[in-house]
C-alpha cells in the first residue's frame, strides 16, 4: 500500500481506527477524516506510535453536514492530487428523531446522505487515480430496513434503535439499507472506469457505537452485549481486506462479510428502487443532472 492515499471517515474510534492501523501497517498514507480535532489528534498519535508510519494526516469533517463535506472535499483536493481508497466508515445511531441545521434527519444524514455526497465530491479524483476503490461500511441490520421514497427522513414514521418493531424499521437500519443500494447502483454507473465500489457488514463489534445515541437504555444494552462482540480489530478486517487485497482488485458491486463475498438482503437488490432512490437523493442534495455523478 506504499504511496497509496486512503481516506477513512470516522477513524478516531472503533472499526475506523483499527482500519487505519491495519492500512498504516501496510505503508499506506492515511487521511483520517474526523469531526473532532482533539479526539482525532489523540487517535492519530496512537496510530503513528503503534505502526511507526508517520504518513497519517488528520482532516476535519462533520458527515451530518453537507456544507462541511463540500468544504472538506475542496480542502482535500487542494492538498492531494490523487485518491486511491475512500472508506465511508463513519456511522452513528440516534434514539430520538433529530434534524440537522440543514434540515436532514440525523441517522439519514450521517449514515447515507453524507457518504453519498462525499463520494460524489471525490469521484473525479478517484477516477483520475484509477485503479481506485470505494468501500462502504453498512450493517447486517440493513435487512430490517425499508426504503420509503415518500418518507426518506422518517417524518411520518420514526423509530430509534431501541423502539424496534417489524412495522417501523429503525431509521439507522433504513439508512444502512440505502447505503447498500447506493453501492450497487454506483457500481453499475462506474463500470469500465477503473473505480470499484463494494459494501461490507463488519459484524457485531465492541466499539463506541450507541454511546451517543441519546438513550440510556440503548447505552446499557450496548454495554451488556460486550462479551458477545468481536474486537474492533477483528471488525476492521474486511475493510482492510477490501482496501488492500489483490484478490478483490477487479470486484465491484458486491457485499462482503468476514472477508468473503456474501448475498445481502433481497430488498437491497431492487434495481428500480436503487435508481429512484439515487434520483431522489440527487435532488435533495441539489445536484443538477449535469453535475450528477455520471
Ligand atoms: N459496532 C458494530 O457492531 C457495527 C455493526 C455493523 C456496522 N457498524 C458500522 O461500522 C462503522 C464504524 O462504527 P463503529 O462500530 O466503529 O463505531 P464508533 O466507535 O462509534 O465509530 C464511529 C465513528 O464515526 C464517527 N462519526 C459519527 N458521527 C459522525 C459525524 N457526524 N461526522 C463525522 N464522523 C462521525 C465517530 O466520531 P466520534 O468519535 O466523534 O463520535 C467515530 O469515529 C459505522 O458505520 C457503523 O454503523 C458497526
Amino acid at each position: 500500500m506504499k504511496g497509496r492515499i486512503c481516506i477513512i471517515t470516522g477513524s478516531n474510534s472503533g472499526i475506523g481506527k483499527e482500519t487505519a492501523i491495519g492500512l498504516a501497517n501496510m505503508g499506506a498514507t492515511i487521511v483520517m477524516v474526523v469531526r473532532d480535532q482533539l479526539r482525532g489528534e489523540k487517535a492519530r498519535k496512537e496510530i503513528v506510535n503503534q505502526t511507526g508510519n508517520s504518513s497519517v494526516d488528520l482532516m476535519i469533517c462533520d458527515l451530518s453536514s453537507m456544507s462541511s463535506i463540500r468544504h472538506f472535499a475542496e480542502e482535500f483536493k487542494k492538498k492531494h492530487d490523487r485518491l486511491d481508497v475512500l472508506i465511508n466508515n463513519a456511522g452513528a445511531t440516534f434514539s430520538k428523531r433529530e434534524v440537522t441545521s440543514e434540515g436532514f434527519e440525523r441517522n439519514f444524514a450521517v449514515n447515507y446522505l453524507g457518504p453519498f455526497l462525499l463520494t460524489h465530491e471525490l469521484l473525479s479524483l478517484l477516477k483520475s487515480s484509477a485503479s481506485s476503490r470505494i468501500i462502504n461500511v453498512s450493517s447486517g441490520l440493513a435487512k430490517n430496513g425499508k426504503v420509503d421514497l415518500d418518507d426518506l427522513q422518517s417524518e411520518k414514521n420514526y423509530a430509534g434503535t431501541k423502539f424496534y418493531s417489524p412495522s417501523r424499521a429503525p431509521a439507522y437500519d433504513n439508512a444502512k439499507l440505502m447505503l447498500m443500494m447506493f453501492t450497487y447502483e454506483l457500481a453499475r454507473r462506474l463500470k469500465g472506469s477503473g473505480v470499484t465500489v463494494n459494501v461490507l457488514m463488519p459484524g457485531f463489534t465492541a466499539t463506541n457505537l450507541g454511546k451517543n445515541s441519546g438513550s440510556l437504555s440503548s447505552y446499557i444494552m450496548f454495554k451488556m452485549v460486550r462479551p458477545m462482540q468481536q474486537s474492533a480489530k477483528k471488525g476492521a478486517e474486511t475493510s482492510v481486506y477490501l482496501a488492500s487485497s489483490d484478490e478483490v482488485k477487479d470486484l465491484t458491486g458486491k457485499c462482503f462479510a468476514k472477508k468473503k463475498e456474501v448475498t445481502s438482503c433481497p430488498a437491497s437488490y431492487d434495481e428500480d428502487l436503487q435508481k429512484r432512490l439515487w434520483n431522489k437523493t440527487e435532488s435533495m442534495l441539489g445536484l443538477a443532472p449535469d453535475r450528477s455523478m455520471l
